[in-house]
Order: C-alpha cells, then sequence, then structure tokens
C-alpha cells in the first residue's frame, strides 16, 4: 500500500487536517446541545463525567478512526477490507453509511434553520417579531421555507466538495475553524462583562452529583461521541487524507481538547446571558432560537450580536456538513473504482445530494407534521437521531475498537502511534490496546444492556 500521489487525494498540511477534523467535531453539537444538557444535568458535576468520558473513551476512539483511516488510505468503504484482507468486516462499511445519510437528514434541516436565523438576524427580523416563540414555531411548520434553507445548505456543501479535498475542504477550514474559535472567545468575553454574569456562570459550573445518574452517564457518553464526531467512519475518511508524517496521538488530542473547549465556551456564553436578562434557560431548540434572539435584542448592539451568533453557529454547522457529505462522497468513488461504471467526483457529489434531497425533505415533511411520516409522537428527525445516536454509533464505534484491537498487529499499531519518543510511544500504544480492547467494548455494552433493561422494565 503505497502512497500514489496521483490518484490518492490527501491533505497538504498538518494544520489543515487538525483545522478540518475540529471543524467536523464542533458542530451544533457542542453549541446548541452540549449546554442544555449540562445544564440540566448537574451542572459541573456533568462536565466531569463528560471530561472522563472523553479522554476515557472519546479520545482513543477518535485515534482508532484515524488508525484506520490513515493505514488503509481508503474510504470506510474499503478501509476494513483493505486491512482485514477479507470480507468479514464489509457490514461495518454499510452500517457507518446508513447512519451518516440519517444523520445529514436531520442535519441539513437544523443547518436550514441557522441560515434561515441568519438571515433573520441580517434584517433585522428579531426586533419586529414580538413574539419569537411565534416566530420558530412558524419556521419549523413551514416546509418551503425550510426546504429552502436546507437546500441552500446541500448546494453549499456539495459546491465544497466539488473541489479536491486539499482545495475545498483544507482552504476553506484552515479560515472558517480559526474565525470560529475567534468569535466564540470574543462573544464569550463581552457576555462575561454583563451585569449578573455570574449568576449564568454558577448556574453551568456548580456541581451538583445528586443529578449524576446512570442515565446522565449514558447522555453524557452519546453527546461525546456525537460532539466528537465518531461511530460514522467520517474520521476514517479524513485519516485517509492525512500527511504521512503526522502524529495521530498528538492531533487527535488536539481535536479533543479544541472540541472540548468550544463546547464549554458555549455554555459560558449562553447561560450568564440568559440569566443576566432575567430569562429562564429553555431546553432544546428553544434555548437557541427563541431566547438567545430574544436576549440580543436587550443587548446594546443588538444587530451586530445576533449577526455574529447565527454565523458562528452556521459556520460550526456547515464545517460539519462538509465532513459528513465528504464520507458518504468518499464511500461512492471507492465502491464503484475499478467496476464497470466508475464514479469521478463530480458524480459521486451529485448522486449525494440527490440522496440528500429526498432524506432531508422527508425529514423536513415530517417535522412539519405530516401524517404518513409520523410515528405515534415521533417524527423522523427523533427517529433518524434516536437511532443513529443510540444504536448505530455506540455500535460502530465498538466494531471499529474490536477490529483495531484484536484484529490488526501489534506491531501496526505501534507503528502508527509512534511519537518519535520511544518510551512515551510504547506506554501510549499500551494504555491504548488495553483501552480499546476491554475498556470501551465492556462500557459500550454496559450501554446497551441499561438501554435494553429500561425498555423492559420502562
Ligand atoms: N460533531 C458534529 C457536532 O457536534 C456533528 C457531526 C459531524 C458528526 N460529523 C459527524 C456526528 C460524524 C457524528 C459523526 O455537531
Amino acid at each position: 500500500m503505497h502512497k500514489d500521489e496521483s490518484t490518492n487525494p490527501s491533505f497538504t498540511s498538518k494544520v489543515g487536517l487538525i483545522m478540518a477534523a475540529v471543524g467536523s467535531a464542533v458542530g451544533l453539537g457542542n453549541i446548541w446541545k452540549f449546554p442544555y444538557i449540562a445544564g440540566e444535568s448537574g451542572g459541573g458535576a456533568f462536565l466531569i463525567v463528560y471530561l472522563v468520558c472523553v479522554l476515557l473513551f472519546g479520545l482513543p476512539l477518535l485515534m482508532t478512526e484515524f488508525i484506520i483511516g490513515k493505514r488503509s488510505e481508503k474510504s470506510v468503504y474499503g478501509a476494513f477490507r483493505a486491512l482485514s484482507r477479507n470480507n468479514r468486516w464489509q457490514w461495518l462499511s454499510w452500517l457507518c453509511l446508513l447512519a451518516t445519510i440519517m444523520i445529514m437528514s436531520f442535519y441539513f434541516m437544523v443547518t436550514g434553520w441557522c441560515l434561515s436565523y441568519l438571515a433573520d438576524a441580517l434584517m433585522n427580523a428579531f426586533s419586529t417579531a414580538n413574539d419569537l416563540e411565534a416566530h420558530f414555531a412558524h419556521l419549523s411548520g413551514s416546509f418551503p421555507r425550510m426546504s429552502f434553507f436546507a437546500l441552500l445548505a446541500i448546494i453549499f456543501t456539495a459546491f465544497v466538495l466539488w473541489f479536491d479535498v486539499n482545495k475545498g475542504i483544507e482552504r476553506l477550514s484552515k479560515i472558517l475553524t480559526p474565525l470560529l474559535l475567534l468569535m466564540m472567545i470574543i462573544m464569550a468575553v463581552v457576555v462575561l462583562m454583563l451585569p449578573n454574569s455570574n449568576i449564568g456562570m454558577r448556574f453551568f459550573f456548580d456541581a451538583d452529583f445528586s443529578k449524576i445518574t446512570p442515565q446522565v452517564i449514558l447522555s453524557a457518553m452519546g453527546q461525546c461521541f456525537f460532539s466528537l464526531s465518531i461511530g460514522l467512519g467520517v474520521l476514517i475518511t479524513y485519516g485517509s487524507y492525512m500527511p504521512k508524517k503526522q502524529d495521530i496521538t498528538a492531533t487527535s488530542l488536539q481535536v479533543v481538547l479544541l472540541d472540548t473547549l468550544v463546547a464549554v465556551l458555549a455554555g459560558v456564553i449562553i447561560f450568564p446571558a440568559v440569566f443576566a436578562f432575567g430569562f429562564d434557560p429553555a431546553e432544546g431548540p428553544e434555548l437557541v432560537f427563541v431566547v438567545l434572539p430574544a436576549i440580543f435584542e436587550q443587548m446594546s448592539l443588538p444587530w451586530l450580536s445576533s449577526v455574529l451568533f447565527f454565523t458562528l453557529l452556521c459556520i460550526a454547522a456547515i464545517t460539519s456538513t462538509i465532513s459528513l457529505m465528504e464520507a458518504m462522497v468518499a464511500f461512492l468513488t471507492d465502491a464503484t473504482a475499478g467496476r464497470k461504471h466508475p464514479l469521478n467526483r463530480h458524480s459521486a457529489v451529485l448522486i449525494t445530494v440527490l440522496i440528500l434531497i429526498i432524506s432531508s425533505g422527508l425529514c423536513i415533511l415530517s417535522v412539519t407534521g405530516v401524517k404518513w411520516l409520523t410515528f405515534g409522537n415521533w417524527n423522523l428527525f427523533d427517529i433518524f437521531d434516536k437511532i443513529s445516536s443510540c444504536l448505530l454509533m455506540p455500535l460502530s464505534a465498538l466494531a471499529m475498537a474490536l477490529f483495531v484491537g484484536w484484529t490488526l498487529p501489534k506491531s501496526a499499531i505501534q507503528q502508527e502511534l509512534h511519537t518519535g519518543h520511544k518510551r512515551l510511544s510504547s506506554t501510549i500504544a499500551f494504555v491504548f490496546m488495553q483501552i480499546v480492547r476491554y475498556l470501551v467494548p465492556l462500557a459500550i455494552l454496559a450501554i446497551f444492556f441499561n438501554e435494553v433493561y429500561h425498555l423492559i422494565v420502562g
């Protein structure tokens, strides 16, 4: 398996790969989901549980995907076969593809919401809307508006992927990811200067250990997987673009640190602002799409602060959709290579767009309340989210850990995790092996048993 420079796409710099991987990791999960889960599940106590999950499971699984990708130089479709030299793990590729499509279906819809809110912010629509709750309900009930903005997100993402990875994804990530980090830091500083911001900080950081139940630990774990983009093979794809000399351990550590930093910063932006203006911290979509615009209206620079925040949210979302769509495009080109009708990158992008228009369209229809697409209390958004986050992603993370831990030769892992420091490298490889062989599989099985137990006992 030699790197054939002419056909094998690759990033040209280490920074580019880190920025793209951070761009993938930092997304709606950090800014929209993390703060409210933390806020309602014990604040600082949740943060501690989350950090432990990130270090024990997130980091090793990130390294697992990077190892698979970098070593095979293949997309999710070909990676397992290239490394095991048989077809026994092929099912895992299809499982990843299925989960990727499910996640994209609703992720593009929510990215569309962000774009729509950015447009509103630019046109100063929040100042004239007297009921922001109704404003959001209007958006999430309107098929034309939601599909227009979701389509916009799909087309923009496809446009970036139209270029080769080092020209499209790498270049854009090198601009957008640092910009995002900078904007978040600026907003956090501004918010912390508001009067009473300490009440929000206390709400977010005060540790209430009585709230830490097994259920909360599970949600920390699920959040950690989703936030780090683990379990779909997206990072296998990015790993296959990793420059040969790049250090997997250091890269993974940087991605994990930056992703967690952004999640915490999001909480630091949101909660002090919420309390400073006397709002209640709402749950779910309401927090970002109803409470925050109302707060911005009361700040001294309403237009600027809402434009800044929604720009930031859109950037976070788009760099994530790019990674998801890239995984599928690489899958399609890889799966058809050497066949009668091989797909080039452009046709793979077009096919992906077509599939996404259908699947996001169904998801949007279902959210607007179309009867034949709702199942009991659940619409397709809930169903795709639950199936992928609670079932498919843990299952594929489990399989990937077993794959790397038990089927790759130890020497291969040592080689991939080599840091240039002999003693350190062998310690890292040893600890890594124990974690992916035993700890990760046992923890994920425990999650499944707990879920099944709750399903049966109620
Ligand atoms: N990590 C992103 C977020 O926090 C979402 C995401 C992008 C993702 N790519 C992924 C989640 C791959 C799982 C797998 O919003």
